[in-house]
């Protein structure tokens, strides 16, 4: 569909520019001196397609992708037979199962999954890959303790039907400039790793998130888990172009009307919102059952014809309405964007996550199953 006017209205649609993931994988890869690029496509690639989004992230140069679930790992492994897999969360001894099917590296963050891991093994007749993790101060899986550490890494290494393949770790404040925190974290494990490093031959060291990645090159060691950067959002909340960053994103609905509102007309529950001129108003058919959140309630904008246009009245599941002003040329089947550009105007993620007093992590993967997402690679597929 067009800008101006109806070609074919579609609903509720997220459009990814696959191109805009390659090239931010390969901007990532391309400042790693030697480190590998796994990318992170957990949460359906965070909201955006997973499968599709590590195509394109291999073909930006990540060598390793890692998800969160053992579900996660077999819908990959479907797709991609040959890539590396790593699942990072925790898993039941079903989901451990599940996850060696799909031969994905597991995470190892105490004795008793160590344990479990090996009876797997001889009771499946597979060599798991481990990679065991510390916990340096995130606080959530993982050893703490170093020298409980140093015992898993041993028990690890001692079983010949695992293999230890990693050690890791995980920022809690690397996206917090000039963090200590972060600087501590990092002191600690690069401390460690050198030695295990030498210990264990061939072990891969890795920690980096996507903001680690982008401020410290001493973070990156062996490989670097980048997610929200491959989708070209900002880990500090920022403009992602600041950091060459493109984001991959679109999230587009269309004006299935246009209606003439008097002083005093309201629009939506609860009658929120009420016109304190003769004014105009557009109907779109996309509320929070899409994952636009009830929380933007008179608190968003959305681009029609290139211009911004205030949302008014109570999101509701499946419209919300916005003020076109006294004057208007906008017809019903015009093409309204909520997330992306049109015209010279851009809303950002990171736009949207201000005014929920969130993250842009948590807006893209709030755009619900029921939005269709369509892929591109170039801006003449985006129509
Ligand atoms: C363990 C782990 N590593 C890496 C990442 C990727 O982080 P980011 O999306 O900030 O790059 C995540 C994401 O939450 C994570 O949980």
């Amino acid at each position: 569909m067009s800008e101006r006017g109806p070609a074919e209205p579609s609903r509720a649609t997220a459009v990814i520019d696959l191109a805009a993931v390659e090239r931010n994988c390969a901007r990532l890869a391309a400042e790693l001196e030697g480190a590998e690029l796994c990318a992170v496509v957990k949460a359906d690639g965070y909201g955006h397609g997973a499968v599709e989004c590590a195509r394109a992230a291999l073909g930006g140069g990540a060598s390793w992708l890692a998800v969160a679930t053992a579900a996660e790992a077999s819908e990959l492994r479907a797709a991609l037979p040959e890539a590396r897999l790593f699942v990072m969360g925790a898993l039941t001894p079903a989901e451990l199962d599940e996850a060696l099917a799909a031969d994905a590296d597991v995470a190892v963050w105490r004795s008793g999954f160590c344990d479990l891991i090996g009876a797997r093994a001889r009771s499946l007749g597979v060599r798991p890959r481990a990679h065991v993790k510390w916990d340096t101060g995130m606080g959530r899986l993982g050893e703490r303790d170093s020298v409980a550490l140093l015992a898993l890494l041993e028990a690890v290494a001692a079983d010949e039907e695992v293999e230890l393949s990693g050690l890791w770790t995980h920022f809690a404040t690397a996206d917090e400039p000039g963090s200590s925190f972060f600087a501590r974290q990092l002191e600690s494990f690069v401390h460690l790793a050198d030695r295990m490093r030498s210990r264990y031959p061939g072990l891969i060291a890795h920690a980096a998130n996507s903001a680690a990645t982008l401020i410290d090159p001493a973070s990156h060691l062996d490989m670097v888990r980048c997610g929200v950067a491959i989708y070209g959002l900002d880990p500090f909340q920022e403009d992602p172009a600041r950091r060459r960053l493109e984001p991959a994103m679109a999230l587009r609905s269309y004006v299935a009307d246009v209606k003439r509102f008097e002083a005093g007309w309201s629009a939506g529950y609860g009658r929120r919102w009420r016109a304190t001129e003769p004014t105009w108003v557009g109907v779109l058919p996309i509320g929070y059952g899409d994952g636009v959140r009830r929380a933007l309630t008179n608190n968003a904008e959305v681009l029609v014809r290139g211009r911004r246009h205030a949302v008014v009245g109570t999101i509701s599941m499946d419209n919300l309405t916005i003020d076109l002003g006294p004057e208007t040329d906008v017809v019903a089947g015009d093409q309204a964007v909520l997330i992306g550009a049109q015209g010279g105007e851009e809303i950002l993620c990171e736009e949207v996550a201000r005014r929920l007093a969130t993250i842009n992590y948590e807006v893209t993967c709030g755009i619900s199953a029921r939005v269709p997402r369509r892929y591109r690679r170039s801006p003449e597929d985006a129509r």
